[in-house]
């Protein structure tokens, strides 16, 4: 069993070479509401990434796909995980930092993930991560964090969860964790991905199509 992950390195301009005509009306709404530039760019590549990888998953032309955005716990439209109602075999999540985006799916099971950069001091939110089971160095806090969040995601809770009471020894609902391993293209990047499946799998890295030679976007981040 394999979970996908898709990746691309964001570089200022580098959404030129990506933006096509895959997104939704409203994902280009909701892009037209970030106010920096380095967001909009990262939210277009991040959304032509994930409609290219489920595009290939179920073979049908990327603009084609119905994501919904409805929370399926608690029925709110804006927060819910993105999800593709004529499609529920495939989950898929996507994490975005600046300079990175990965989409992971997978037809395994619920699956998160989360990307953040490196080089970040959590030792102020020490008290908001770990559960009293968990001990951990000031250096491991940002390790404990995207896998936390990877599992929060996974369930489509997010941040409104918490992550004190997770303890990753004990992952509930079949929830596993997986660390990514990134590459010199993506020094300085941590992430993690959370799966809700007992089953073995290997995660799949692949390769965003505009990575061609001299390609926007630079160096793949495996
Ligand atoms: C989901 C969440 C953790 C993402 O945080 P983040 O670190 O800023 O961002 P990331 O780049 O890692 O992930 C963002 C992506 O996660 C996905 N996402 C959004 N809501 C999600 C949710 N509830 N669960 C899982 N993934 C979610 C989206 O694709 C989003 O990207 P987009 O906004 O460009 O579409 C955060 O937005 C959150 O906690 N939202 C609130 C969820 C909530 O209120 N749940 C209540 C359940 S009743």
């Amino acid at each position: 069993m394999v979970v996908k992950l898709w990746a691309t390195r964001v570089t200022r301009g580098s959404a030129h070479g990506v933006t096509s005509r895959v997104l939704s009306d409203d994902e280009w709404q909701r892009n037209a509401r970030l106010r920096r530039l380095e967001d909009r760019e990262l939210f277009v590549t991040a959304w032509t990434l994930a409609r290219t990888a489920l595009a290939v998953e179920l073979d049908v032309r990327p603009h084609a796909l119905v994501v919904d955005r409805v929370c399926r716990l608690c029925g709110d439209p804006r927060h819910g995980k993105p999800w593709l109602p004529a499609a529920p075999h495939v989950d898929f999540n996507l994490s975005h930092t600046a300079g990175l985006v990965v989409v992971a799916v997978s037809t395994v099971g619920s699956v998160g993930v989360d990307v953040e950069l490196a080089d970040q001091d959590l030792s102020r939110l020490r008290h908001l991560i770990l559960h009293p089971a968990e001990e951990a160095a000031d250096d491991e806090l940002l390790r404990y964090w995207v896998r936390k969040e990877a599992v929060l995601k996974a369930s489509g809770v997010g941040l409104s969860g918490s992550m004190l009471d997770l303890d990753l020894a004990r992952p509930p609902d079949e929830i596993q964790v997986l660390d990514l391993l990134l590459g010199p293209g993506a020094a300085g990047f941590v992430g993690a991905l959370a799966l809700r499946s007992h089953r073995a799998v290997a995660l799949e890295w692949w390769l965003a199509p505009w990575h061609s030679a001299g390609s926007p976007g630079g160096e793949p981040p495996w």
